[in-house]
């Protein structure tokens, strides 16, 4: 992490006519001494968007592996499935290629991007994850608990996702052994296959578990755009910069 000394100047203008935004509350307008910090190294952001890219080109195909032509009308062009396929399969294979180089992040990256900081382990972050989820509901207004890198709650649902991306990449390449039987991919996955009572129950979890790729994109970007708007830290900005303002006057758990 990098640090720059505070930015001293004159206090912004008052907002705008309140009466301009009759159904929100205001959040306060930038007030005080913020600095600057980069807790996001260029692997990490890189895996991100390189994530981002290849989950939803797999949800679209997937979807469409599912349940097939929804997006024709129609007879389908030749082949168009084969295409479908293997355009699911590369961007699988890139998704796993992001996966090593993150794993490999957890061991080499800043206190904000390595293992430990993917776990609310002490008994105080789950005090703050509690506090955090009520600040989030709106019941809290100011909760007077600041992290630089990831919160409790969201410790929490990352690493959830990290999971559930495992569990996509073993489900996905259980099913894509069995068109080989006998092949390499077959032989790896088939005593899981066995063991969780077929392949069927491996395609339901790979499907059902796409969901969580659909609900957490939303609730990320919107808690992402709500931090920014009340904290005015740029933090949107962050994930392609590596850096963001932070109030130069509160203490944060994590630093
Ligand atoms: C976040 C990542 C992924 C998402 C969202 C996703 C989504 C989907 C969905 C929705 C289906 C249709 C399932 C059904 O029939 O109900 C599917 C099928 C499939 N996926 Fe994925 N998938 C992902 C990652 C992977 C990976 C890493 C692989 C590894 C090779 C993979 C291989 C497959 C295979 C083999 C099928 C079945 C294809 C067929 O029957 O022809 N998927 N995927």
């Amino acid at each position: 992490m990098t640090t720059s000394t505070p930015r001293h100047g004159p206090a912004p203008p008052p907002m705008a006519d309140s009466k301009l935004f009759p159904l929100g509350r205001h959040s306060a307008p930038p007030s005080g001494d913020y600095r600057w910090v980069s807790p996001w190294g260029g692997p990490l952001r890189f895996t991100h968007w390189l994530a981002a890219i290849t989950i939803t080109v797999l949800i679209v195909t997937g979807f469409f592996i599912n349940r097939p032509y929804f997006l024709t009308t129609g007879g389908p062009p030749q082949y168009l499935m084969g295409y479908i396929r293997l355009t699911h399969f590369v961007a699988a294979g890139l998704l796993v290629m992001a996966g090593v180089v993150r794993t490999y992040w957890l061991f080499a990256g800043n206190q904000f991007e390595r293992l430990p900081a993917l776990f609310p382990l002490r008994p105080r972050d789950w005090v703050n994850l509690w506090k955090q989820v009520k600040y989030y509901l709106m019941i809290e207004d100011d909760h007077g608990i600041h992290y630089i890198g990831h919160n409790p709650l969201q410790q929490l649902s990352y690493t959830f996702t990290y999971f559930v991306g495992v569990v996509m990449v073993v489900t996905g390449f259980a099913m894509y052994g069995q068109a080989a039987p006998g092949g390499f991919w077959y032989t790896l996955t088939e005593p899981l296959v066995l063991a969780v009572g077929g392949i069927q129950i491996i395609r339901l979890t790979h499907h059902l578990s796409t969901w969580w790729f659909i609900i957490f994109p939303i609730m990320h970007v919107y808690l992402v755009l709500r931090k920014d708007i009340t904290e005015h830290g740029g933090g949107l900005s962050g994930i392609f910069s590596g850096g963001h303002y932070i109030r130069a006057d509160i203490e944060y758990v994590d630093e």
